[in-house]
């Protein structure tokens, strides 16, 4: 019985994974799959009551007691630094080193993209963002804070071990899938330490896939040509920061935050799948915000737990209500979170 940990978190969080584990339900139904759900308060609410954000022992229990963990969003204006987040967030994702969060750029329905004439196998690829360390490392500090001559510190930090893992994860997807390109991006013309370091690891691991084109691109052009030429890329590979931009510009190509899926993985670890998009507190407890994106999250997650099937049918059951406009207003339909959680699940 594979136990899945379910953090819904923050904001639309909840009602998004609330469609999905309807349609996670349905699929134990259908494909017998025995999945159990246990679900944690983790979240704004929790820490605003209780100040606690995760709990004591949290990482121990999800490593030995849980196949998966699906999370919705984290982020809420009653916590303006976001402490609960980065505890919560940063504390599953790096404490379990889950360092590879993959993020699939698929598009289900030519209606859904803004691109001009854009055909679905146009936009098919994975962006492979690490996970673990860059900007996100949290090292810095501040001095004079507050005066005229205040002075801010931020620095990122690259490891041999963090580039050469994402990057060989990067090109072993490839391998496993047939697929003949990885591009890695990076600013090497600019932040040289970092740069040098990513640009050497790329070139000793690409010379062990050598049916497979290797490509570089600078950040910026790599932004640019997502818009002008996806077309061409099927596995793209960059750090933590970049890797969050340019996965936003991926779900705008999908249809929206709505849309995107992803997960962060370890091969070796009870892994966490959470949609792109955040708590979106707009949206929130409206039943306006978009559930396929954690409806899709949770077909990867099946897939990561070797129930592949269930996936591609989650996945078809998906598309099946966009060709029939059975959506939420981000992407053209008129439905209602809960309405198209029921219309999913229903095709399943
Ligand atoms: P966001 O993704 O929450 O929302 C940005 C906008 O995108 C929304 O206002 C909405 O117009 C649209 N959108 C997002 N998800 C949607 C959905 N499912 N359906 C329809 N429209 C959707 O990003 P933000 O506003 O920058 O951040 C809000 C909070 O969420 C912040 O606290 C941020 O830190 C947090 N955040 C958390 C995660 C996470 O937990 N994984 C990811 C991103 C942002
Ligand atoms: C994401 C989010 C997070 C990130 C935020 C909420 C810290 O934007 O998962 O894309 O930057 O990783
Ligand atoms: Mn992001």
């Amino acid at each position: 019985m594979p136990r899945i940990a379910v953090i819904a978190g923050d904001g639309i969080g909840v009602e998004v994974i609330g469609g999905a584990l309807q349609v996670l339900r349905r699929v134990n139904e259908r494909f017998g799959t025995k999945l159990e759900f246990v679900e944690f308060d983790w979240g704004a609410e929790k820490y605003l009551r209780e100040g606690i954000t995760l709990p004591d022992g949290a990482l121990q229990m999800l490593r030995s007691e849980f196949a998966a963990i699906l999370l919705g969003a984290m982020g809420d204006p009653r916590v303006p630094d976001n402490r609960h987040a980065a505890d919560i967030l940063f504390g599953i994702r790096f404490g379990l080193d889950l360092y590879a969060n993959v993020r699939p750029v698929r598009l289900l329905h030519e209606k859904l993209c803004p691109l001009k004439n854009a055909r679905l196998e146009d936009i098919r690829f994975t962006i492979f963002r690490e996970n673990t360390e860059g900007s996100y490392a949290g090292i810095g500090g501040s001095f004079k804070k507050g005066t005229p001559d205040e002075v801010s510190v931020q620095e990122e930090i690259h490891t041999y071990k963090g580039v050469h893992r994402i990057i060989e994860y990067a090109f072993e997807y490839a391998r496993e899938r047939s697929l003949t390109s990885v591009c890695m991006s990076d600013k090497s013309n600019v932040m040289r330490y970092a740069g040098e370091l990513w640009l050497r690891t790329f070139d000793d691991i690409k010379a062990r896939y050598p049916g497979i084109k290797p490509s570089h691109l600078y950040i910026d052009a790599l932004a640019l040509l997502m818009i002008r030429q996806p077309q061409q890329f099927q596995v793209i590979v960059t750090n933590n920061m970049f890797g969050d931009i340019v996965t936003d510009i991926g779900a705008a190509l999908q249809g929206g935050l709505g849309m995107a899926a992803s997960g962060n993985i370890n091969p070796n670890v009870t892994s966490m799948f959470e949609p792109v998009h955040g708590s979106a507190p707009p949206l929130a407890g409206k039943n306006i915000a978009n559930p396929m994106g954690a409806i899709l999250t949770s077909a990867m997650m099946l897939e990561h737990l070797g129930l592949a099937e269930a996936a591609r049918a989650v996945e078809a059951a998906v598309v099946g209500c966009i060709n029939e406009d059975k959506t939420t207003s981000d992407i053209g339909g008129r439905l209602g979170t809960r309405e198209v959680a029921a219309a999913v699940t229903g095709k399943l």
